[in-house]
């Protein structure tokens, strides 16, 4: 009983989140560099040129890109078998259509990687999460235009081929439902590259949930996107057959806030189509059902599938299904709910549950209950939850110590409640926690909402020197590795 031998421990960044390095060694811009600092109660903004007074927290971000041997050494002593990381698209093609590969950057990974097997720790990369190049944002309208799909396989080919030997698991894209659940704003830059020809010409800052939104488009694009990733899968197949790639959807799993049917059904809804419209498309390989008349509904004719795409989502199937897990959220039709802050999103608030200081509200027993409906719907696909943390303000203490108990009361009852569902049948292959160590939010841009076992020396206002220390959690997350999920106290 209890978390089965060979299970993957570890934790997952994004390269424009923790690396840093905007512009070296030949990577060219993309998405998050253009967008600036929020925080808590300022949301972010985006500028379509890069200003050179304003603070882009992705610009340095943690600056991996000098640390990495530091910090894959912390995660080693931590215990973990697996790293989840992604490569960012700019670092290969600066502007996402040049005809050769920036060979610097192509040799960053590989030193990443090699760092990463001498601790024998097996790399779980993210192909694109949230890294589309600039460039195919503002030449391309990113997946809107379907040339994109080649550019991304392109991608894709270059380095499939360059790691064939160092990477087996591989994710197509980071949450993939992003333009579902944001609708337009954050959702659409970040996950399909798509903006509307104003926004692309402001000189002006402006807020992510102002962005100009078209969903007809914006479902295209998601398409496109279904499309890329289902061909990426037949074409790392063919390269080696021996990958695992996966998908990887944000589970904002949602109850109904009252037991009004008419809640229950708006709350299925919500979950069919926020979660298992992707999910469904990359695990079964076609549209669910229900897809045209829910898509009507909010005014998007369903007429984009051509019979050729038919065909390839359904051999372009992944091997398994990851998500993210950070909390969980309630719908309703009533008016006047009290509503709080989601991952992308916002819902309705749970009477029955407490919430970080960003209003993502805690809830280990929806870890639970995710996991088992999963198991039910896709059988017999292995499952991995491959993001889910705590964003907290942590203090320093003169000794340097950073108390942070309040992110081991977090992961302890979501550990807890994996190895109940593994002792239920749930076939749960990994485990890596968000932001292991602390990095820039995506969602308001800022360092102060840290997520780390690992405590970074850097600021909102540009200070610290970007030196390493161990919270307490450090330590606690070490022995939940090590003793394979048996000790958890
Ligand atoms: C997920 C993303 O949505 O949530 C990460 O994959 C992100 O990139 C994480 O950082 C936590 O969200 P935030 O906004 O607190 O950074």
């Amino acid at each position: 009983m209890g978390f089965p031998k060979g299970f993957l421990w570890g934790g997952a960044v994004a390269a424009n989140q923790c690396e840093g390095a905007y512009l070296e060694d030949g990577k060219g811009l993309s998405v998050p560099d253009m967008l600036l600092g929020g925080d808590v109660n300022t949301p972010r903004t985006f500028l379509p040129v890069t200003d050179p007074n304003a603070f882009y927290p992705s610009h340095e971000a943690v600056d991996f890109y000098h640390h990495y041997k530091e910090d894959i050494a912390l995660f080693a002593e931590m215990g973990w078998n697996v790293f989840r990381l992604s490569i960012n698209w700019g670092r290969i093609y600066p502007n996402g259509d040049d005809p050769e590969p920036n060979e610097a950057g192509l040799q960053f990974y590989d030193n990443v990687f090699d760092e990463c097997k001498k601790y024998n720790i097996e790399p779980l990369v993210t192909i694109c999460h949230y890294e589309m190049p600039w460039a195919i944002v503002t030449k391309y309208s990113g997946f809107h235009d379907r040339r994109t799909i080649d550019l991304y396989l392109k991608y894709c080919e270059t380095i499939f081929r360059r790691y064939k030997d160092k990477v087996k698991y591989w994710l197509t894209f980071n949450e993939i439902n992003v333009p579902v659940l944001s609708e337009g704003g954050i959702g659409n830059l970040y996950g399909i590259g798509l903006l509307e020809e104003e926004d692309i010409q402001a000189t002006d800052p402006i807020k992510l949930s102002d962005l100009k939104f078209n969903r007809q488009r914006t479902f295209e694009a998601l398409h496109n996107e279904f499309v890329a990733s289902a061909k990426a899968v037949m074409l790392g197949h063919e390269i080696n057959p021996d990958f695992k790639i996966g998908c990887m959807i944000a589970h904002i799993t949602c109850y109904p806030l009252t037991p009004d049917p008419k809640d229950v059904l708006a709350c299925i809804k919500d979950d069919n189509l926020k979660h298992n419209l992707c999910g469904d498309v990359q695990v079964r390989g076609q549209y669910p059902v229900w897809t045209e008349a829910y898509l009507k509904e909010k005014g998007v004719t369903f007429n984009f599938v051509t019979e050729e795409d038919k065909e390839i989502l359904k051999k372009g199937t992944v091997d398994f299904y990851t998500f993210s897990y950070y909390q969980t959220s309630c719908i309703t039709t009533h008016a006047g709910a009290e509503t709080t802050n989601a991952n992308m999103s916002v819902g309705a608030k749970n009477p029955y549950l407490k919430a970080s200081d960003w209003g993502w509200q805690i809830d280990p027993d929806g870890l639970k209950y995710t996991l088992a409906t999963l198991a039910d719907r896709y059988p017999g696909v292995p499952l991995m939850i491959v993001e889910n943390g705590f964003g907290a303000f942590d203090k320093v203490e003169e000794d340097g110590s950073i108390h942070d108990d309040y992110r081991i009361a977090y992961f302890k009852p979501h550990v807890i409640a994996m190895r109940e569902a593994i002792e239920e049948g749930v076939p749960l292959i990994g485990y890596t926690t968000w932001g292991p160590i602390d990095l820039v939010s995506a969602s308001t841009g800022e360092y102060a909402k840290r997520y780390g076992f690992i405590y970074v020396n850097r600021h909102d206002d540009g200070t610290g020197d970007f030196s390493r220390s161990r919270k307490d959690s450090f330590y606690w997350y070490k022995k939940v590795c090590e003793s394979n999920g048996e000790i958890v106290d």
